[in-house]
């Protein structure tokens, strides 16, 4: 029979040498388990006699405990040393962020604004508001719009039902507000409500009920006013040439101006900007040869009619000046390459991604735009 102490002494060095838990516990079958020594032991107490049965059997029983005392410290020994490796290795960098970083991009619309802001800023012009909701005389009266102009129809303008507030001096047309079909009415109320000289941009959302490839019911208009003591059409034209060079980014882009209609300008004139055909698309500029030269209508202008002077209580004696006005989309459409208006107002951020622009790099007058 094996001796009992050469087991122990065994098993004992066996388990201090253990260094995982399967190792461990293939000592602890080997030992313990149905087929194991100490239990071939055990099976032996049977076929001896009561007293030897006895001596042996507590022997036994003593060597077993001590073993499975010996497995179970060891057993938790090497459950720490594992818990801590793990714990070593399987480290969470919670600094990482989780998904990749989305960046807010500024709508092309507000890009166009802040470079105009920039320009306009460094020629000394200063920016104006006024309310998208107006009155007849602000948005067509005071302009000039005789009666039964077309533009006041309901085809044109959107009228809303309230009554508009009306000074007694302000004659007009209809007693209904309306959304603003351009920014000119911020014009008059900046002529009404300061002293000249003027010399003011605005911006603005207008409204007009139309909606195709090229409208929408809603858009952007940009308006600027300067009135003084001495200003010519020679102003408007250096002033609105310096400005769609500068906002185009091409120095020699032609500039064509063409007798026009608008009530509230006399003489006025559309303005038109040069491209060419280039490939399958268009370019902004002179082309190389006159045949080529291709125009685009961009924005309304004139002088300042003598009667919206009057209705604004500036003395057209004394003070004249030029105005104009322009669709913003359009114009971020030509710089930018968008081609269709509509997704301008689509809220879609993957439009926004493409077209947009850094948050962190606003044109300004320091930066240039
Ligand atoms: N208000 C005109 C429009 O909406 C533009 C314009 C402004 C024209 C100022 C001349 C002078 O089309």
């Amino acid at each position: 029979m094996t001796n009992i102490n050469t087991l122990k002494t065994e098993l004992t060095t066996q388990i201090e040498a253990a260094n995982d838990l399967q190792a461990l516990d293939d000592i602890r079958i080997s030992a313990l388990g149905k087929k194991g020594r100490v239990t071939a032991l055990m099976k032996t107490l049977g076929s001896m006699t009561p007293e030897e049965r006895k001596t042996k059997g507590q022997e036994l029983n003593v060597l077993k405990n001590e073993i499975t005392n010996q497995l179970k410290k060891q057993e938790k020994v090497l459950k720490k040393v594992e818990m801590e490796e793990r714990l070593a290795t399987e480290q969470l960098d919670i600094t990482l962020s989780i998904r990749p970083e989305r960046k807010g991009h500024i709508h092309p619309i507000s890009q166009t604004m802040d470079e105009l802001v920039t320009i306009f800023g460094a020629m000394g012009f200063t920016v104006a508001e006024g309310p998208d909701i107006e009155d007849d005389w602000h948005n067509f009266t005071a302009l000039n719009f005789p009666p039964g102009h077309p533009a006041r129809e309901m085809q044109d303008t959107f009228f809303l039902n309230n009554p508009a507030k009306v000074e007694p001096e302000q004659k007009s047309g209809d007693t209904r507000k309306l959304l603003r079909t351009h920014t000119s009415s911020v014009q008059i109320r900046h002529m009404e409500n300061n002293e000249p000289p003027f010399k003011t941009i605005c911006f603005g959302r207008t409204y007009r009920s139309d909606w195709d490839m090229t409208h929408t019911p809603m858009f952007h208009q940009m308006e600027c006013i300067c009135v003084d003591k001495d200003i010519t059409m020679a102003h408007l034209k250096g002033c609105l040439t310096d400005f769609v060079r500068a906002f185009f980014k091409i120095d020699d882009l032609p500039v064509r101006f063409r007798p026009s209609f608008f009530p509230f300008v006399e003489p006025g004139a559309e303005v038109d900007i040069g491209y060419f055909k280039k490939g399958e698309g268009i370019k902004l500029g002179l082309a190389d040869n006159p045949n080529d030269q291709k125009w685009m209508e961009i924005l309304g202008a004139g002088m300042v009619h003598c009667n919206v002077l009057t209705n604004c209580g500036v003395n057209p004696e004394i003070y004249q000046g030029f105005a104009f006005g322009m669709g913003l989309e359009r114009a971020t459409m030509l710089k930018y390459g968008i081609s269709d208006l509509r997704t301008f107002f689509d809220s879609d951020t993957r439009w926004l991604d493409h077209y947009g622009f850094d948050p962190f790099d606003r044109p300004n007058s320091a930066t240039g735009q």
